[in-house]
């Protein structure tokens, strides 16, 4: 049996991307999201993250799936939810829609998932720019992205030893639904986005999943942070 990826987040953007890589490779490609997948030969698991009965049915199918074959798995926690919203009005329950998606689906997988995958698996989580700085505006993404730094780091740690490897992605200004719905879809306030790099344009979302291929190829980063952002403008 060959490799298996299983990606949350593969219907659009980067996580399309990446399916489309994994399929060029030879893996089986297993979706986890709402919506199917655009590639071909890549199935879904139609699932709500953020509704923990959906969630806990997928991954009990997916453990069976993994308990039936042997290859290395690549886990790629790639679903997110961005709200516009601040620290002095985010409401208890908008923080916990947010934190449904961007952790606790994934500590849903973790738990599930990570026992029954071999040596030679990587789980790489897809954080972002905000996993480790903060701007305005986007209080619960910041929270969850800042989460997912610490889970990557604590699955480094905890699963010493079983030759899993970890990381965390993140990407900066991706051209992706996500980003052009978080603008407004505002052309001018995209471009600009795009100048805030080195080399004045958005990120493209095959480049990102360029990285997160590379990093299941490459153990020794295990532990790692890697930014994709063609060198972000600091203020
Ligand atoms: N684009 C950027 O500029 C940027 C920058 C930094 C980090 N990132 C990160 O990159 C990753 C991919 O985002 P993207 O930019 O490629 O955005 P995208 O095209 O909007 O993709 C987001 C994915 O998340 C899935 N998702 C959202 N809510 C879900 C839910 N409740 N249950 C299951 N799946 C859900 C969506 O699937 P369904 O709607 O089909 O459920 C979709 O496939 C995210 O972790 C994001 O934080 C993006």
């Amino acid at each position: 049996m060959g490799p298996t990826a299983i990606l949350t987040g593969a219907s659009s953007g980067i996580g399309a991307a990446a399916a489309a890589q994994f399929v060029e490779q030879g893996f089986t490609v297993i979706n986890v999201s709402r919506r199917d997948c655009p590639v071909a030969g890549v199935e879904t698991y139609s699932t709500d993250l953020a509704d923990d009965t959906s969630a806990k049915q997928t991954c009990s199918v997916l453990a069976s799936r993994l308990r039936d074959a042997e290859g290395p798995v690549c886990l790629v926690h790639n679903a997110s939810l961005m709200l516009k919203d601040r620290c002095d009005t985010t409401e208890d329950a908008d923080l916990l829609r947010v934190l449904a998606v961007n952790v606790i689906g994934i500590n849903v997988l973790n738990r599930t998932l990570l026992p029954l995958m071999p040596k030679g698996s990587s789980v790489l989580y897809v954080g972002s720019t905000l996993s480790e700085k903060a701007v305005a505006g986007a209080y619960s993404y910041i929270v969850s992205k800042h989460a997912q730094l610490g889970m990557m780091r604590a699955t480094c740690q905890d699963l010493m030893g079983r030759e899993i490897h970890t990381a965390l992605i993140c990407p900066g200004f991706t051209d992706t639904s996500m980003l052009r719905q978080h603008v407004g879809h505002d052309e001018g306030i995209l471009s600009s986005l795009g100048e805030m790099n080195s080399f004045g344009r958005l990120v493209a979302p095959g480049e990102i999943a360029d990285l997160i291929l590379w990093a299941h190829h490459h153990p020794v980063i295990n532990g790692s942070v890697m930014h994709g952002n063609l060198g972000q403008v600091e203020h």
